[in-house]
């Protein structure tokens, strides 16, 4: 049942936490307190590249790893959605890895990525939720999410679970690359398990994200910005909001503003940016300035420093805690979905069963 919330995307938000901590636990040796993956198919300090495929907001959380696999554990990666991918028909090395991301385990195009990839001898390594699973029983690896059940079409804590798979997968291929020390590993581990606690604060953002969420319930079509690792929660965010809300929204690489949507932007279009206070944040903010400038109406997830920077051109800020970089991008996608829920409330949608959508696509 939906335990008192009135919505299951309601209560699934509030698992975020539970989510994250359930996954990670799994994996982290208790003595230790090192993440430690199941044996791969393969050895990763060898691995030539690796492909990433699948659909929607797994898709992003794909586009997540992509930086987080690249960056830190020095390994190439081809990403595609699973739509495209399967009819690309792009060279494959010897010895690969695909890697397909998905809550269901039968979405039909990732599924028919994992068959044509097999064919052409890569190793298939899956992160799912339901593990008893179509594409569980045809990989060659299953990486499980603890997430629970997910019932809310709209994915939520789905999304931060495979976050939390895909950056133990980075610091093991790291370790396992010889690209990351001891130290450098302990600490960001140290990021990733303080992570539930830090997700329970945001919990308490609700308010402060509603506030947000009248702006946006007015708007017709919507911006959402970010840069680096915070990009692809851009496009979560308009994802959730297109999905729950019916609001048109797009997501930008802040950088590309003004090479075209820049002309978009009146007091009509609201922007959202996704702005911790990384080492991309003054080119974050001087795009920001830019829309500012021709009327655009900004609303932004920060942290304290950040907002310090931002209070001038922000109508409204949610102020989250100070996180690492490297975990950023999973504490963000929780007001980002908050957001998209508070804003279908004010609308008045059916928010568990949006219009024309089903939870498992499981017809191309
Ligand atoms: C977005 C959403 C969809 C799914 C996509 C993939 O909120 O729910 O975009 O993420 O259909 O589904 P899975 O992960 O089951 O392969």
């Amino acid at each position: 049942g939906k335990d008192g919330y009135r919505h299951f995307m309601e209560k699934e938000l509030h698992e975020h936490p539970l989510a994250i901590g359930q996954t990670l636990q799994r994996i982290t040796d208790p003595t230790t307190r090192q993440l430690v993956l199941p044996e791969m198919p393969f050895d990763p300090a060898t691995l030539p590249r690796a492909t990433i495929t699948a659909c929607g907001s797994a898709f992003y959380a794909g586009m997540v790893g992509r930086y987080w696999l690249e960056s830190i554990a020095r390994l190439p990666i081809d990403i595609d959605v699973a739509s495209e991918l399967r009819y690309r028909n792009p060279p494959q090395p010897n010895q690969g890895m695909a890697l397909l991301i998905s809550q269901s385990g039968e979405t039909a195009d990732t599924l028919g990525v994992l068959r044509v990839l097999k064919k052409e001898q890569q190793k298939i390594v899956s992160i799912l939720n339901v593990e008893h699973s179509t594409m569980g029983r045809e990989s060659d690896l299953v990486l499980g999410m603890v997430a629970g059940p997910e019932i809310s079409v709209a994915s939520t804590k789905a999304f931060t679970a495979q976050l939390s798979v895909l950056a133990a997968l980075t610091l093991t291929f790291a370790r396992k690359r010889g690209v990351i020390n001891a130290q450098q590993e302990r600490e960001l581990t140290n990021h990733l398990l303080d992570l539930p606690s830090r997700a329970a604060e945001v919990m308490k953002l609700f308010g402060a994200v509603r506030v947000m969420a009248r702006v946006i319930a007015q708007a017709r079509d919507v911006l959402y910005l970010g840069r680096g690792i915070c990009m692809p929660i851009a496009q979560e965010g308009a994802l959730k909001l297109k999905e729950i809300s019916y609001i048109h929204a797009e997501a930008y690489a802040a950088g590309e503003l003004k090479h075209g949507p820049i002309s978009l932007i009146d007091p009509s279009v609201p922007v959202v940016a996704i702005a911790p206070s990384t080492i991309l944040f003054d080119k974050t903010l001087s795009n920001l300035q830019e829309a500012k400038a021709r009327g655009g109406r900004i609303l932004a997830f920060t942290d304290a420093k950040g907002a310090e920077r931002l209070s001038d051109i922000a109508e409204h800020l949610v102020i989250l805690p100070d996180v690492d970089a490297f975990v950023a991008p999973i504490l963000y996608t929780i007001p980002v979905q908050m957001l998209a829920y508070e804003v279908a409330l004010l609308k008045g949608t059916d928010v568990d069963q949006p219009r024309n959508l089903a939870k498992s696509v499981t017809v191309e």
